[in-house]
């Protein structure tokens, strides 16, 4: 299945466009923050710009990986991590510290789910996070998703195992809600 990579989707309030390398020092200055980043590995100038070449360059119907523009700043992203044989995509989501709580996650990730559904034709979305991070959570919730359960010490993260909470949405659901 080949799926043209969109110039944009669009939402109440937000520009979804693919990534681009241009993005690559917003994202370095925004995961720099150690609140914003406790959770993760993915914080040093390195690794952001090993994640950000990456989904630049990868196909898109593998990782469909959207950069979030409100009020014409780049101030997050939204990616799909696709397993096309299966249907199935993993969504990631992230945002700079200073745009939390306006529920842009929610409405991005919401456009992502129904873009995944409808135009590559997915049948089931999940997400995963540390047990812990309770704000990725809500957002799944948000997204009506279901808890499927916790692996325990799944990962490592700054050097220490992590317990991972994974919830997911099916597609019928999805058409159901
Ligand atoms: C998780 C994240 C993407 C949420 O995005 P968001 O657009 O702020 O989402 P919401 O506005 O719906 O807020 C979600 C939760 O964040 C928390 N939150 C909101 N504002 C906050 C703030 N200023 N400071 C800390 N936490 C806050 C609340 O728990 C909120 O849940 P609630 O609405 O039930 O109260 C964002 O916090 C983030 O980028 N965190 C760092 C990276 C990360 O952890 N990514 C997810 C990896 S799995």
């Amino acid at each position: 299945m080949n799926i043209k990579k969109p110039k944009h989707i669009s939402s109440e309030r937000l520009i979804l466009r693919p990534i681009v390398i241009e993005d690559l020092e917003v994202i370095q200055n925004y995961s720099i923050d150690t609140e914003w980043h406790r959770f993760l590995d993915f914080h040093t100038k390195e690794s952001v710009e090993e994640f950000v070449t990456k989904a630049v360059n990868s196909p898109w119907e593998e990782h469909a990986r959207f950069s979030i523009m409100f009020d014409n700043h780049m101030v997050g992203g939204v990616g799909l991590y696709i397993e096309m044989k299966e249907k199935r995509a993993e969504i990631g989501y992230s945002l700079s510290k200073n745009y939390w709580g306006k529920g842009i996650i929610p409405e991005a990730v919401t456009r992502v789910i129904k873009y995944g559904f409808e135009e590559m034709k997915l049948e089931k979305i999940f997400a995963q996070t540390d047990l812990r991070n309770t704000p990725s959570q809500a957002v799944m919730k948000k997204m009506n998703m279901t808890k499927e359960g916790t692996f325990r010490k799944h990962s490592i993260a700054q050097n220490k195992r992590r317990d991972i909470v994974y919830y997911s949405i099916l597609k019928s659901e999805w058409e159901n809600k």
